[in-house]
């Protein structure tokens, strides 16, 4: 586990599904906000480095399987998070037989990219159905707008129903704790490429500088995404936009309507501000982009560009 500096961990929660010794220790250490138990390997480890009393939430699955990606659906009794519904009941009282461990709520996370609020109230309606505590953490999950067709609800309006729900189902005195991620960032980011080559066969092909090192989520996902042309005019032309990795997958985008793209032509891909720059990945030695802040008109540079010496610092020759 790692802070960056001016994080301040007492406002944090922690998680993960395969906490190593060196993650619980350092989360103890840290006195971390809340300790999130999702298994219990996670209470031998805190049993064994705890020194005082460890402010904790249970990782809880609420049996909902989230209308999303399969990948990103988390909240179903198989998941690889939490405790399944019918083990919860055990290990709240295993977990509140210790006494290091200061039991304070239910956490659960259905999924990502879930477009519907009625599956986040059921979910809500279904941990009501077990014991009850002071603290729910609801994670995150909210949907994104990634392509016209998409209807996300706002984030008012998800608010407004959440907390409804839990005031309905689980009382009004309780602490609620939200997690969201992609619906918070996503949409301010965009990722800027350059075309360097356009190939027309049976389809066009328009090949940028990037692709899956900088954008997995249309091959985990199939994550749909509209680029665009940054220039005015020209013919509209349909397009697939593909990256530069020896995948067939590697596709940011099948049947794009592009305007003229020509080689050396900036391309945009917008709503790409969750879950590409922290996916990004160095497949055929490419190099991650660099990050630029921009807003009023200014920007700064926020992360440099990676260089091949970056890429080879830890290869140890001989
Ligand atoms: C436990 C937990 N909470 C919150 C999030 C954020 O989810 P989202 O970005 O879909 O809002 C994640 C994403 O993986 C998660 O695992």
């Amino acid at each position: 586990m790692a802070l960056r500096a001016g994080a301040d961990p007492a406002r944090m929660v922690f998680h993960g599904n395969a906490k190593s010794d060196a993650d619980v220790k350092a989360a103890i250490k840290a006195n971390i906000g809340y300790f999130v138990i999702d298994n219990f390997d996670d209470v031998r480890r805190i049993k064994a480095f705890a020194e005082r009393p460890v402010k904790a939430l249970l990782r809880v699955s609420p049996s909902i399987v989230a209308e999303t990606h399969k990948s990103m659906a988390t909240g179903h009794d198989e998941s690889k998070f939490g405790i399944p519904s019918v083990q919860v009941a055990d290990a709240i009282s295993l977990i509140q037989a210790e006494p290091l461990i200061d039991l304070r709520g239910l956490h659960f996370h259905i999924g990502s990219q879930v477009l519907k609020l009625d599956q986040f109230e059921a979910a809500i309606e279904a941990v009501a159905r077990l014991p009850r505590f002071p603290v729910y953490d609801l994670g995150g999950g909210l949907g994104e707008r990634y392509i016209r067709g998409d209807h996300a609800p706002s984030i008012e309006l998800y608010a407004e129903r959440v907390v409804r729900a839990v005031h309905k189902h689980l009382g009004e005195n309780v602490e609620i704790i939200l997690e969201p991620g992609r619906s918070l960032i996503a949409k301010s980011g965009v990722s800027l490429y350059r075309v360097v080559t356009v190939k027309c066969g049976l389809r066009t092909h328009v090949a940028v500088d990037g692709g899956m090192g900088d954008n997995l989520e249309v091959s985990l996902y199939g994550q749909k995404f509209e680029p665009a042309m940054v220039k005015p005019g020209g013919r509209m032309e349909i397009c697939d936009v593909v990256g530069r990795h020896c995948e067939s997958g590697d596709t940011l985008a099948v049947n794009a309507p592009l305007n003229d793209p020509q080689v050396g032509d900036l391309l945009v891909v917008p709503v790409t501000g969750a879950y590409c720059f922290t996916m990004a990945n160095n497949y055929n030695a490419a190099l991650k982009p660099p990050v630029v802040f921009c807003s009023g008109g200014r920007s700064r540079l926020a992360v440099r560009r990676e260089t091949f010496d970056d890429l080879i610092a830890r290869d140890v020759l001989n």
